[in-house]
């Protein structure tokens, strides 16, 4: 029996209650049945359907449309329009808002349980290759990042060092005050691109357990200004590869925003394992922002998928009053 879950969005109730013993005989879940498209946006935002039925004419100010275009960029949830209009322009304007279905009530039954089964499927295709398309590109952020390291490493951390060497072989008795500075000068050179070699491929990971790592990068980040504290337990079951390089490069993404847009005086990050989860928790008491908007920037949508590569589930909830708390809870056992 299929288990997904729809919302009906349709003004009629005559409609919607037919839709809904239609849909629930078949196996589906209805999660919801709602007369406005105001509401039906707050309904997918809350419980993300993995369908929607969609009125046109609503009874509130939005279109079904419009509705349909919010919902559909944000959750990527496949909609099938319902409209008795059959008005060209409407279905025109409609079919550009995403690549789903149209049906003029009066329906046919056989054929709107055969449009929710095809519906379904391409949302999951399209769902699919999103995933790999993200698996790619992270996998070539990695070898990318990899690749600068060992030049950084290889080639300026190499010369740098090089140049530490003659300077100080250099009689302290003639050259005095500028020797000295010059030797300082490459010395912060030298730790900072330590700093970054340990950044792009953090060597640390190989070497230690995702917790020790951890501490190691709060213990970094914390200063004068800000205190980052790393809560932890003793693990029982061992952490893959995989979710330790995820886990670890969520949490610098998710420390590094908290640092450069929150303005916070104190973050916690804690790394906890249950029987079947391991869960990572980021959270700082700065201004918080709205986790509904769309932004430009790459670091969320990475965190987003890298805790999708390790099945992981994400929430952010953020506050202008307590800051941002961002979580990840992935199973052990991928
Ligand atoms: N912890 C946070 N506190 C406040 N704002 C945040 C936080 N995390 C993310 N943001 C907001 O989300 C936006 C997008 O973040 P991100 O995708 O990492 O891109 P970037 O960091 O490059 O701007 C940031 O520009 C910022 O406005
Ligand atoms: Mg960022």
């Amino acid at each position: 029996m299929p288990q997904e879950r729809i919302l009906i969005v349709e003004d009629s109730m005559i409609v919607s209650l037919h839709l809904k013993s239609l849909v629930e005989n078949e196996g589906y879940r209805v999660i919801g049945v709602s007369d406005t498209a105001e509401e039906a946006v707050k309904i997918a935002d809350e419980s993300t359907p993995d369908l929607v039925f969609m009125d046109i004419m609503l009874a509130g100010e939005m279109t079904g449309i419009e509705a349909a275009e919010i919902i559909y960029k944000k959750h990527k949830t496949p909609i099938l329009f319902l409209s008795a209009l059959s008005d060209k322009n409407t279905i025109e304007s409609a079919k550009l808002t995403a690549p789903f279905s149209f049906i003029t009530k009066p329906f046919e039954e056989r054929d709107v349980l055969n449009r929710i089964t095809l519906a379904l499927y391409k949302s999951t295709l399209e769902k699919e290759n999103d995933r790999q398309r993200m698996a790619y590109i992270i996998e070539g952020q990695e070898m990318e990042r990899a690749r600068v390291s060992r030049e950084l490493h290889d080639g300026l951390g190499q010369l740098l060092n090089a140049i530490k060497l003659q300077l100080e072989a250099i009689d302290p008795a003639c050259s005095g005050e500028i020797r000295d500075k010059t030797i300082q000068l490459i010395r912060q050179a030298i730790h900072e691109s330590r700093r970054i070699h340990e950044n792009l491929l953090p060597s640390r990971l190989l070497d230690f357990s995702l917790i020790n790592s951890l501490e190691e990068l709060c213990h970094e980040l914390s200063g004068p200004s800000l205190e980052v504290v790393f809560q932890t337990q003793d693990f029982v079951q061992p952490i893959n590869e995989q979710q330790k390089l995820a886990l670890y490069r969520i949490a610098q993404e998710a420390l590094q925003n908290a640092i450069k847009h929150s303005g916070c005086k104190k973050i916690i990050v804690q790394l906890y394992q249950t029987e079947e989860h391991l869960q990572l928790t980021i959270e700082d008491d700065g201004q918080g922002f709205n986790t509904s908007e769309q932004f430009p920037g790459r670091g969320l949508s990475n965190i987003r998928f890298r805790a999708e590569a390790i099945k992981g589930k994400l929430q952010i909830e953020s506050n202008p009053k307590y800051g941002t708390l961002l979580s990840v809870s992935a199973p052990i056992h991928l």
